[in-house]
């Protein structure tokens, strides 16, 4: 699907992405072509990552215009407050060697909450000067996106956030329906593992497709966007390769799978760590 989801604000933003983390040194360049190859227009990564200035890299080089490749990364936990968010986005920017971020995000709610919230500003000036074009959030749970709400006019755009069929958050996806703030499922696979379920192995039985593909185009039916992460060229193609339609009763099959079973951090314990567990 090439198809792209239009935000709060008015940008349009791919449905389906190429996730990067724990894309080492040596395997994000082939990683990112392979993906830009197979038609994807996203790539998501992050500065604690480590990998943007490969992935600035591997989008130049693929020969692909540059506006047609969203972008998006993140401030990460050591960052927050006005000016360190201000900064870590230049340094970002220039490792990634573009005049524009598409989506710039706070990696993770971290308390103070008043601090998070000075970042938040950070981000509207960002978008104001024209150096983001989108701003949103990432692993917010309901009481951190309200902060934002009742401090501010402009909400994020997107929230992205660990969701897979063992992990619905339903409650939360209400309240951002409810603000017009769009899911981006992070580990859309649960990574990796939804794809061994028995409802997720009938469901690729019975549509002929990947396992992989019915978990990805579910998420798509539930108006979700996505970013799955693989290394593998067939993967990558496959994951993105979502043109078939499951009706009603099979997605309502994959709703049922729900365990509210996390498999990454939790936002009040946000990681300290160098590589975020995701
Ligand atoms: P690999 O890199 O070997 O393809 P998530 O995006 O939920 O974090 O899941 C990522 C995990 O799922 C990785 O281990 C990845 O392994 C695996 N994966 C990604 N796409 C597919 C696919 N189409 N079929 C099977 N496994 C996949």
């Amino acid at each position: 699907v090439s198809e792209r989801t239009e935000l709060l604000d008015g940008t349009s933003i791919p449905k389906v992405g190429l996730g990067s983390l724990r894309l080492g040194p040596d395997e994000t360049d082939a990683t990112v072509k392979a993906a830009l190859r197979s038609g994807y227009r996203l790539i998501d990564t992050a500065s604690v990552y480590g990998n943007e200035a490969a992935i600035g890299r591997a989008v130049r080089e693929s020969g692909i215009d540059r506006d047609e490749v969203f972008l998006t990364t993140k401030v990460w936990n050591g960052d927050h407050g006005y000016q360190p968010t201000i900064d870590a986005f230049e340094a970002s920017r220039a490792r990634l060697g573009v005049d524009r971020v598409d989506l710039y995000l706070i990696h993770w709610p971290v308390a103070p909450v008043e601090r998070m919230l000075e970042s938040w500003s950070a981000l509207i000036e960002l978008r104001k000067r024209g150096d983001v074009r989108a701003i949103g959030v990432s692993n917010f749970m309901v009481k951190h996106l309200r902060a934002v709400v009742e401090n501010f006019d402009e909400v994020p755009v997107v929230n992205q956030i660990e969701c897979h069929p063992l992990f619905q958050q339903p409650e939360l996806e209400a309240y951002q329906r409810e603000h017009g703030i769009v899911t981006q499922a992070w580990a859309p696979l649960g990574k990796g593992r939804v794809l061994e379920h028995p409802t997720v192995a009938a469901l690729s039985a019975k549509h002929g497709v990947g396992a992989a593909q019915v978990v990805l185009n579910w998420h798509l039916a539930r108006g979700r966007i996505v970013i799955p992460k693989s290394t593998n060229a067939e993967r990558i193609a496959q994951n993105i390769d979502l043109d078939f339609e499951m009706p009603e009763a099979d997605l309502a099959a994959v709703d049922a799978m729900n365990e509210d079973l996390r498999l990454g951090s939790h936002p009040d314990a946000p990681p300290t760590n160098a590589l975020p567990e995701q």
